[in-house]
């Protein structure tokens, strides 16, 4: 080979070369720009399915929330005895269904409050329930307090 041609074939290379590297960086660049793409694609597949996924409700634990949510639920006035008598207990206890006692049937009421140990003992049974007495006479939601003054009254009514 002549000095020419070593010459000649050392450029011809070196443009070769030049242009592979070129078309690497090239190459480089379009692979980042697609890929890139792509992952925007897949986030945004993605958050579309987690959104589909999404459950309709949602179990609130958050305490603070939960506070909230039982102060907007603000409780009603408590009811009297003879109100809660008049609304719930009275269904049963005026005409004796069920073998309810009846409220003013002296003798089964004194029995009953001795059997039970006082007050307290009845307040206990009718909050729990008794055979076909339910439990706070069928209403869940009356408080101790009304179910206790309810008792009162109908003990006050019987004389007991
Ligand atoms: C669905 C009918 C029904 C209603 C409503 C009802 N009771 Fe009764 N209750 C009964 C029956 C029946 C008994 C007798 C249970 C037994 O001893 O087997 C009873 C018994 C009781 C006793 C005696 C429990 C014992 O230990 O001997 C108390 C106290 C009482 N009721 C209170 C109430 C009060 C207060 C209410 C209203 C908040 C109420 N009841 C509403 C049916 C009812």
């Amino acid at each position: 080979m002549s000095n020419n041609q070593d010459s000649a074939f050392l450029s011809t290379f070196r443009g070769v070369l030049l242009g592979l590297i070129a078309l690497t960086l090239l190459i480089i660049v379009f692979v980042s720009f697609v890929g890139g793409n792509a992952q925007k694609q897949s986030d945004i597949e993605r958050e579309k399915t987690a959104a589909r996924l999404a459950p309709i409700g949602k179990v609130i634990t958050d305490p603070s929330v939960l506070a909230k949510a039982t102060v907007a639920a603000a409780p009603r006035e408590a009811l009297s005895g003879e109100q809660v008598y008049a609304t719930v207990c009275s269904a049963c206890h005026t005409g004796g269904l069920l073998g309810a006692p009846k409220t003013d049937d002296k003798a089964a009421w004194a029995s009953r409050k001795g059997a039970a140990g006082g007050l307290d003992g009845l307040v206990a049974s009718a909050l729990k329930g008794k055979n076909s007495m339910p439990a706070r006479g069928g209403k869940a939601d009356l408080s101790d307090d009304e179910v206790k003054a309810a008792i009162e009254f109908i003990l006050k009514q019987a004389g007991a």
